[in-house]
This record gives C-alpha cells, sequence and structure tokens, in this order.
C-alpha cells in the first residue's frame, strides 16, 4: 500500500483530483469507479473546478458507482443517484450513457446484480476506483462477514451503518435496511484502488485497514492484497497508523 499523507480534508481531495484528473487526460475511454458518503464530497467539488477551468474533459469517462440504496429511486434526495447528479455529473460533460450506478428500485434486483458486474466486465473493469472507509471495515456497503469472494449483490445494511448514516436522513427509521453493491471480488478486481480516509473518527478504522490480519470480518483488510492501492488520508486520519 503506497500511503499519502494530506495535511487535511481539503489537500486529500486535491490529491485525489490530481491522479484522476491525469489519468482522464492521459486515457481514451478512462473507466472509474466512484464512491458517496462524505469523504469523497470534495474530490467532486475539485473535479468541477477542474472542469470548468478547462483541464479536464469527461466526454470519454465512463463511470460505475460502488453501492445504491434499495427502494430510492433517482429523484430521492438520499439516493446515490441523486448524489452524484447533485454532487458531479450535473456539473461536467460527462454522456448520461457512460454513468453506471446499480438500480434500486429494479423490479429484478438480482439480474440487475449479474448485469452490473456484465457492464463492468464489458467496459474492460475498472482503472481507477475510489473508496470511502466506513467505521466497521465496510467497503462500498460490504459490511463485516461479507465474503471475499462476492460479486454486486444485495446486502442486510448493519445497524451501525444505518445509524451512522442517518445523518442524512430525517431519522433512521428512513434509512433503507437494503442496498446493492458491488461485492468485494468485484472491487478487488480494479487495477487501482484510492481508499480516501478523514477524520480522527476514522483513524482506527484505518489502522486495522492496514494493520489487522486479513479477515472477512473486517472487509477493508482484503487491500492489504491488492497491488496498486493508494491511501489518501488526513493526518487526523493517520494519527494511529
Ligand atoms: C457509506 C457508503 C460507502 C462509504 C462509507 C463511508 O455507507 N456506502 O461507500 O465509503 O459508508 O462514508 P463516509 O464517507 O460518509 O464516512
Amino acid at each position: 500500500m503506497q500511503i499519502i499523507k494530506a495535511k487535511n480534508y481539503e489537500e486529500m481531495s486535491e490529491i485525489a483530483c490530481s491522479m484522476l484528473v491525469e489519468h482522464v487526460q492521459q486515457n481514451e475511454s478512462p473507466v472509474l469507479g466512484l464512491a458517496t458518503g462524505s469523504t469523497p464530497e470534495g474530490l467532486y467539488h475539485s473535479l468541477i473546478t477542474e472542469y470548468r477551468k478547462g483541464t479536464v474533459s469527461f466526454q470519454g469517462v465512463t463511470t460505475f458507482n460502488l453501492d445504491e440504496y434499495v427502494g430510492l429511486d433517482e429523484e430521492d434526495a438520499n439516493g446515490y443517484q441523486f448524489y452524484m447528479n447533485e454532487k458531479l455529473f450535473n456539473h461536467i460533460n460527462i454522456p448520461k450513457r457512460q454513468i453506471n450506478l446499480p438500480n434500486g428500485v429494479s423490479a429484478d434486483l438480482d439480474k440487475d446484480c449479474s448485469d452490473y458486474e456484465w457492464k463492468i466486465q464489458e467496459a474492460g473493469n475498472i482503472d481507477i476506483q475510489v473508496l470511502g472507509l466506513g467505521l466497521n471495515g465496510h467497503i462500498g456497503f460490504n459490511e463485516p462477514g461479507t465474503s471475499f469472494l462476492s460479486r454486486t449483490h444485495v446486502v442486510d445494511l448493519d445497524e451501525s451503518t444505518r445509524e451512522a448514516n442517518a445523518r442524512f436522513f430525517s431519522s433512521i427509521d428512513e434509512v433503507p435496511t437494503h442496498a446493492i453493491s458491488m461485492g468485494i471480488a468485484s472491487i478487488m478486481e480494479s487495477k487501482k484502488i484510492l481508499l480516501l480516509v478523514s477524520g480522527k473518527e476514522k483513524a482506527e478504522a484505518l489502522y486495522q485497514a492496514m494493520n489487522s490480519p486479513v479477515s472477512e470480518e473486517f472487509p477493508a483488510t482484503i487491500l492489504q492484497l491488492h497491488p496498486e492501492v493508494t491511501v489518501i488520508a488526513d493526518e487526523l486520519a493517520l494519527s494511529k497508523v
């Protein structure tokens, strides 16, 4: 694992942005894996700034998001499609047909999951996957105990994850109980992974991700086995490493 220590959240976001911009500039059809949550918001803000400056075009970019809540459609302000539109896609020149998220309101969720895997493979796999880190070690929505062999699947959300994400909803009762997530095996097939971690609250989780024995009980430990992981974290998140 390569570790890049940033002074703070803003610097973490800037560093991640430069890496993605460089990749997009140098490749004709780049495939990016994107994440949601609070952590990548600064990255998306910086990407929009670079786009407006004319540094980068997203015309040839294809994206795959890690996850989506079951039951929330693209009009729902708490859904990840809505988040991605608001935070990034509505502000850059990526063609809509090149944007991919799991469909949380599909009539056949299992079929949607296998189609999603197929689409990723058809695109030649993800070049760079951006990841955040859950407090319990989840990546995407792969909760502790998820098989390392998992592919895109429907997951039962942990109570602790629902509580952590309740801040985006008006009450915890509104937080969905299920989500669709790219699996651990799907994530591990990405050519490169950028793990973004910020803040003191994540320090213990980051320490464990990097140092605990690789175990399905703490999903992010699998990243120790990936040949090209770059951790970009701020000083507070790295305070226990
Ligand atoms: C959420 C998302 C993950 C995200 C993680 C951390 O539940 N499904 O993709 O990386 O938890 O979120 P945050 O960045 O808000 O701390």
